[in-house]
This record gives C-alpha cells, sequence and structure tokens, in this order.
C-alpha cells in the first residue's frame, strides 16, 4: 500500500479524494457529498485514470441514496439513473466509467430493495467492492506481468498508472513496481506527458516514494533513446481497449509504439478486464475527448503561446492493434490475434 490514497469512502457519507491537480506540490484531500460534484471532479481531474474514475463513479452513486430525501426506493432509483446520466458525460473514453455506472445500476435495478435504506446499504457495497477488487486485480496484473520484465530492464513508460490513476498499485506502474520489489534493478524513462503532465508530476512523485530508479524526459525523446541507448521495453496502460485489439491511451502513446516498433522494443499494454470493450469493435468507434485549449496554452497559469493561437487538445490517440506485443490483464498475457483471443478471455 502506498503512503497516500486516491480514493476513499468516508463513513460520515463523503467521497474522499486526493487532488491529482495540486500534485506533487501539494497533497490535499477534498471531499464530495454529491453525485454532480465526483463527475465535476473527474471533468476538472481532480481523479483522474481509468479505473481511478471508475471507482469514484460508482461512490459518486452510493452518494445519491445516501442523500436522497426520497423515502419511497422506486424514486430513489429514478435521482440515481439522473446522476448516472451526468458521470457518464465526465469522461467519454475511459470505458470503466460506463462499466462502473452500469455495474451500479443493474445492482439497483435488480435488487428491488423495499427502502431508501436498503438501496444505500446495497450500492454502497457494490461500489466499495469496485473499489477493493481493483486493488487486487492490479495486484495480480502485476504478477503476470513479471514474466515480461527481466532483472535489468530498462523501461519506457507514459503517463501515469499508479496508485493515482486506480484505487491502489496501478497498472503499468504497478507492474513496474512490483518488478523492483522483487529486486530486480530496473530503470524507468518517465515522459513527462504533456499537456497535463502526468509523468512529470505524478509518475515522479510515485517512484520516487516507492523508490524506483527514473530520470523524467520530454515526450518527444522516445527515438533519441531508443536509437542511442538500451530501452528493453515500453509498457503503458489503457482507456479502453476495442475487441480487435485497438488501444486507446494517452495522448502521445501511438507515438511511443510507433517509434518502439522502429527500434524493435516490445510494446506492452497493462489492463484489467474492465478496460476491454468487447462491444467497441475498433479504435475507430472510440470517442476521444477534446480538452479545454488552456491546458495547452497555459502551463501553471502561465501563458506559452500567443494570444488567440488556434490550439488542439485531444485527450487520447488510438494505438492500432498491430503495434501492440501484448496485453496484460489479471488473467494473463493475451497476445495476437486480439480478435480471437479477447473473445477468449471474456468466454
Ligand atoms: O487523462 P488521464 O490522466 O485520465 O489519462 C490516464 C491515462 O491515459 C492512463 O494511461 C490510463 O487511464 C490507464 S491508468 C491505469
Amino acid at each position: 500500500m502506498a503512503d497516500f490514497y486516491t480514493i476513499r469512502w468516508l463513513e460520515t457519507g463523503a467521497v474522499s479524494m486526493i487532488d491529482q491537480r495540486k500534485l506533487p506540490r501539494q497533497v490535499i484531500y477534498n471531499q464530495y457529498q454529491t453525485a454532480e460534484a465526483v463527475a465535476g471532479a473527474i471533468q476538472d481531474m481532480v481523479i483522474r485514470g481509468a479505473p481511478a474514475i471508475g471507482a469514484a463513479a460508482a461512490f459518486g452513486l452510493a452518494l445519491v441514496p445516501w442523500y436522497s430525501k426520497n423515502e419511497n426506493p422506486d424514486l430513489v432509483l429514478g435521482e440515481m439513473e439522473e446522476a448516472a446520466r451526468i458521470l457518464r458525460k465526465a469522461r467519454p473514453t475511459a470505458v470503466n466509467l460506463s462499466w462502473a455506472v452500469e455495474r451500479i445500476l443493474q445492482l439497483a435495478r435488480s435488487a428491488r430493495a423495499p427502502s431508501r435504506a436498503a438501496l444505500q446499504g446495497l450500492v454502497l457495497e457494490e461500489a466499495q467492492r469496485i473499489a477493493e477488487e481493483d486493488v487486487r486485480v492490479n495486484l495480480s496484473l502485476g504478477k503476470h506481468a513479471q514474466q515480461l520484465i527481466p532483472d535489468g530492464a530498462v523501461i519506457f513508460h507514459h503517463c501515469n498508472t499508479g496508485s493515482l490513476a486506480t484505487v491502489d498499485y496501478g497498472t503499468a506502474l504497478g507492474a513496474i513496481r512490483l518488478a523492483h520489489e522483487a529486486g530486480k534493478k530496473i530503470f524507468v524513462y518517465v515522459d513527462e506527458t504533456r499537456p497535463r503532465l502526468q509523468g512529470a508530476r505524478l509518475t515522479a512523485w510515485e517512484l520516487l516514494q516507492y523508490g524506483v530508479p527514473f530520470k523524467v524526459v520530454p515526450d518527444s525523446s522516445s527515438g533519441h533513446f531508443m536509437r542511442t541507448g538500451k530501452v528493453d521495453l515500453c509498457i503503458v496502460g489503457a482507456d479502453r481497449v476495442a475487441a480487435n485489439g485497438d488501444v486507446a491511451n494517452k495522448i502521445g502513446t501511438y507515438n511511443l509504439a510507433v517509434v518502439a516498433r522502429e527500434h524493435q522494443v516490445p510494446f506492452y499494454v497493462a489492463v484489467p478486464k474492465s478496460t476491454i470493450d468487447l462491444a467497441t469493435p475498433s479504435g475507430d468507434q472510440i470517442e476521444i475527448e477534446e480538452r479545454p485549449p488552456e491546458e495547452v496554452t497555459h502551463i501553471n497559469s502561465c501563458q506559452i503561446t500567443p494570444d488567440n493561437a488556434p490550439v488542439g487538445n485531444p485527450a487520447f490517440d488510438i494505438t492500432p492493434a498491430k503495434f501492440v506485443t501484448a496485453l496484460i490483464t489479471e488473467e494473463g498475457i493475451v497476445r495476437p490475434p486480439y480478435p480471437e483471443n479477447l473473445a477468449k478471455l471474456f468466454s
């Protein structure tokens, strides 16, 4: 367990989250008591990372029966459906968000709870289960990843996929942490991850705490390091994996995968099954979130572009399946052909 936590339910009836916008300079925990406020926190990236926003949405829905003025459970369920609509819209690319919302709603619909209080109890239990499962799944995924991380490996990592992006431990970064804890002498190149600097701010903060040797490098430097030095593997997370194995992840992932292919460096994607979306045939159907231009025009409130410079700010990109050496899941390693092998994973 890390010394901080990403998200936690407070018995007083609130969701507490570390404010990731403030890290690493300030360690502040915010509390939220409505689903709308949780949706706002997801949108503003107080909390981010696919599994973490899934858990946040689940706890956000648990707030609805907790604070509802209705005693009729059917009316409370109606309020939850409305809250779910708002939560789903908060960020569109990571499938974990809609996956968690659907899981809570399905349980609430089918349970036919006799009272608001009963509904409150079972929804909260399910949200807690989603959070606990996430930690277990990450540990299992990290263990499977060890067969792909040799002692002495030099690893390229993009974005933040650690404890901060999940309920705890993390996916790709969890695997890296486990390798270090197992005594492997690994070294990590940490892509800074413009524009929000999840690598420079968050991954670096986590790796310092775990004692993993690393270097923060500009996003554009992966070609240089792969051409001139030793890079043994890339490992990243994902926001959604389509049925054909295409991967939606933080903008810049595709560039890294192409460079890795050119240099015959294996490119691994660590994902819980909740990030794999067999209902989406390929990356072409995945909605790519466009974020506010200020994330590109400003750094820490300081404007770096000329006034009125036009800006594009896609938060994610699609890495076609052909660039993905393997997917690492909690049930083991999945290799191409992905359409068949992903279907098998869920059968
Ligand atoms: O915009 P973010 O910071 O939410 O993007 C996060 C990522 O792209 C992560 O790589 C992904 O969610 C996997 S995290 C386990």
